[in-house]
């Protein structure tokens, strides 16, 4: 299929899916190739042929709403956000799960692909921040709609090339090197739990400290439910908890209860329902 048939096609199916364009045209080469099998395995010559074949078999568009999932991510990716983290957000939300009278604090890592982002938090704690704080553990939930990329996650073997932001040290301590790939040690999984789950559809029980939503909601779901999916994240955490999105992300017009903490880091702070003002999100 030709770029431009599949932009168009993309341009059409995906508010449909109540995703928007914009967040898919610098990866689309990445959906357009998915497509391009699913038209071969359905014998189909042209994806006019296809959007017809999606108007007679509404069971369809759900296997294009899987084919439609980026899964690019790396190890302490935006490392500057982990700087941060490690600095300020960790410390100042252990000063209120004390208060709380919690001995963990709960991170919920949304969308986490094959495990980069809550693996990097969880070597990052135990590197920098264990020690400091011998008292507390760290409890991380992490959720992907996506059952291939959570089978990567469980295994927790890496290229170099998806480590290569990772700190040497971090790298040296968390990982033992076979041949070409990195496998994590055990024990930095132990605090993690992977879940498969549809940020659509469902989320991870309890409340939260910190949750890390980056790259998927923001980027790629449109407007209506960005606002709405920001409303039932900003349900599951604590008064004060921590909001990561990506560095390039923003949140919806109208979106509640969440203040800049380290702006430029994107990262936000739950205020409570009645300090809220949507206008403080930054638009
Ligand atoms: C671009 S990756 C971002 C990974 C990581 N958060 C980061 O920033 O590096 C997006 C991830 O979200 C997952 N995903 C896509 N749609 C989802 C959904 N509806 N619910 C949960 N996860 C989803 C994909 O499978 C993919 O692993």
């Amino acid at each position: 299929m030709k770029s431009e048939q599949c932009v168009s096609f993309l341009q059409w199916a995906l508010p449909q899916l109540r995703m928007r364009w914009p967040g898919f045209r610098r990866v689309r080469k990445q959906v357009c190739k998915r497509l391009d099998r699913r038209l071969r395995d359905l014998n189909m010559e042209s994806v006019d042929e296809y959007r017809a074949y999606l108007e007679s078999h509404a069971e369809e568009w759900q296997t294009l709403d899987s084919l439609c999932r980026i899964t690019i991510s790396r190890f302490h990716r935006d490392k500057e956000v982990f700087r941060y983290l490690t600095r300020e957000v960790l410390p100042s939300l252990i000063v209120g799960a004390r208060e709380r009278g919690d001995t963990a604090l709960r991170i919920w890592s949304a969308g986490c692909a094959s495990g980069e982002e809550p693996y990097t938090l969880a070597i990052m704690w135990a590197v920098e921040l264990q020690d400091r704080y011998p008292e507390m553990t760290i409890d991380i939930v992490a959720t992907d709609a996506d059952p291939v990329m959570l089978r990567r996650a469980r295994e927790a073997r890496y290229e170099f090339g998806t480590l290569k932001d990772l700190p040497e040290t971090w790298r040296h301590r968390a990982f033992t090197r076979e041949d070409d790939t990195y496998q994590l040690k055990p024990e930095y999984a132990r605090v993690i739990a992977f879940l498969e789950q549809d940020i659509r559809q469902q989320q991870p029980e309890g409340r939260f400290d910190l949750v890390l939503c980056r790259n998927l909601v923001f980027t790629y779901f449109d407007d209506s439910l960005q606002l709405e999916l920001s409303g039932r994240i900003v349900d599951v955490m604590h008064d004060g908890a921590a909001f990561v999105l990506g560095t390039h992300e923003q949140l919806p017009e109208g979106a509640q209860q969440l203040s800049p903490w380290f702006a430029d880091q994107r990262i936000y702070r739950k205020v409570s329902n009645i300090d809220s003002d949507p206008a403080e999100t930054g638009h």
